[in-house]
């Protein structure tokens, strides 16, 4: 079967490489001309575990190719999937559907023999039914369907999550199309992965709606962590008690200082326009969004009381700025709220991240100073902020660490550490909700 996959980015190099893995012929289209030819030199532009060998691996069995024409691309196609991005908008909320339909135009403009054009970009309700008229109006002689296939992998297990999914939803119109996406899926069969069949307009929205109630998750266990630390009570016991309940399951219920990165920020503020534009009510989802954007504050102020109730003047060291582990995207990261208003209150930061110092370095006000040596961040440190769980955070030599303070509080954002070892160790500790 012969895929091409328009948009290199975290989803779509991902998918691509995964769908030549299960034997697919792939090729991987992008307008970035840099990312293409860094790609058939063999560089991966992004950080995401086995993506390098996984690409090696197919693109030197010739089964996966990079290019940025759509001519000689698209004419020899059984599936398109569109994986550019959507980001918000400028105004308002709203998922920006500017590249996904200018993909839909490049794309009709070649078509030839039946094709099958697949949404796997994160779209509202109703956009594979615009990409098809986008491509009827652009050529009527066009033969083909669309479809939806949303992506539900997450960053640092990307790989993983397609491989063995605890779903794959596909969303249809005819019988040959889901025939066609059933057979380039067959190779999950052995894992025995459910395959939901649904309509196009299902697939769109259980996307929105599996992002937002994740998000919920984690709003909700931020808020019971803020109760716990005013009413009493320790949110890792709560969260233990709640998630052994398996109606409700124990996963994404690990405070932490507010959900970031490509997904959940943006797809729960562009569900609850969607919502609006419908007319229906999104309150939920609404609250999740303002809960997330204060708990980002939350941590600010538990920083500051750290520090003695002002930031003026102290050194903060950060370890990890992005949105979680094992990626180097920074995309809404928590840091990029925090780090610029403890910069307005007068401190001097310095940060470290095992990835993604040279991106965030862009994103993030010059004042910031970096570190390339983990303990040296920490020199003459008033406090140490961990910021992002990175594996090699888990386990500081703390006696060392604090050697290089000339303070020694310890702020754990994502509960690490535990109290009483901290205390021992000499630190004053303070962590989310205990
Ligand atoms: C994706 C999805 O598109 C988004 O909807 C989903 O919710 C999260 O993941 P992601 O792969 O993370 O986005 O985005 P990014 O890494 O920015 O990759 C998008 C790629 O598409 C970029 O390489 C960009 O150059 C390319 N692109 C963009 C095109 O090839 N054509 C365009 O018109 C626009
Ligand atoms: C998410 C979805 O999980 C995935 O299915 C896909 O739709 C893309 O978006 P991703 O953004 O890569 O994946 O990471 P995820 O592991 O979901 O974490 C998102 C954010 O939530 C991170 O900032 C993380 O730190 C935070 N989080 C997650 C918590 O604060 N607590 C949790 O319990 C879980």
């Amino acid at each position: 079967m012969n895929v091409v996959m328009i948009g290199a980015g975290y989803v779509g190099l991902v998918s691509g490489s995964c769908f030549a893995e299960f034997g697919a012929n792939v090729t991987c289209l992008d307008i970035n001309a840099a990312k293409i030819e860094a790609l058939k030199a063999g560089n991966i532009p992004i950080y995401e575990p086995g993506l390098d060998s996984l690409v090696e691996r197919n693109s030197r069995a010739g089964r996966l190719k990079f290019t940025t024409e759509f001519a000689g691309t698209i004419e020899n196609a059984d599936l398109v999937f569109i994986a550019v991005g959507t980001p918000t908008e400028n105004e308002g909320g709203h998922a920006d559907l500017k590249y996904v339909y200018s993909a839909a135009r490049d794309i009709a403009q070649y078509l030839d023999g039946y094709t099958i054009i697949v949404d796997k970009s994160t779209v509202p309700v109703g956009t594979a039914r615009e990409v098809k008229r986008i491509i009827a109006d652009a050529n009527p002689q066009a033969d083909f369907d669309v479809a939806s296939n949303p992506e539900f992998l997450r960053e640092g297990s990307a790989i993983d999550d397609f491989m063995r999914p605890d779903r794959v939803v596909i969303g249809v119109e005819s019988q040959r199309a889901r025939a066609m996406l059933l057979e380039l899926y067959r190779p999950l069969n052995a894992d025995q992965a459910p395959i939901l069949v649904t309509d196009l307009e299902s697939a769109e929205i259980t996307k929105y709606a599996a992002n937002a109630f994740l998000a919920t998750k984690i709003s909700f266990i931020n808020e019971i962590a803020d109760l716990c630390e005013k009413a009493g009570g320790d949110v890792q016991a709560v969260a233990k008690g709640l998630g052994l309940d398996s109606r409700i399951g124990s996963k994404f219920l690990h405070p932490g200082p507010g959900f970031g990165g490509s997904c959940f920020p943006k797809d729960t503020r562009a569900l609850v326009k969607l919502a609006q534009d419908s007319g229906a009510s999104c309150r939920i989802v609404q609250a999740v969004v303002e809960v997330n954007h204060e708990q980002k504050l939350r941590m600010v102020e538990k920083i500051v009381r750290a520090l003695g109730g002002s930031a003026q003047d102290k050194n903060i060291a950060v370890l990890g700025l992005t949105f979680k582990p094992e990626t180097d995207d920074m995309r809404e990261a928590s840091s990029l709220t925090i780090l610029p208003e403890l910069l307005r209150r007068g401190a001097n930061i310095r940060a470290h991240d095992p990835q993604s110092m040279a991106i965030a370095a862009r994103l993030l006000p010059q004042a910031i100073e970096y570190s390339d040596e983990l303990y040296a961040t920490a020199a003459n440190a008033d406090v140490v902020v961990l910021m992002t769980e990175w594996n090699e955070y888990r386990g500081l030599q703390l006696e060392k660490l604090k050697r290089f303070m000339r303070g020694n509080a310890f702020v754990d954002l994502r509960n690490v550490y535990d109290q009483s070892i901290m205390e021992e160790q000499g630190f004053s500790y303070s962590s989310i909700g205990r």
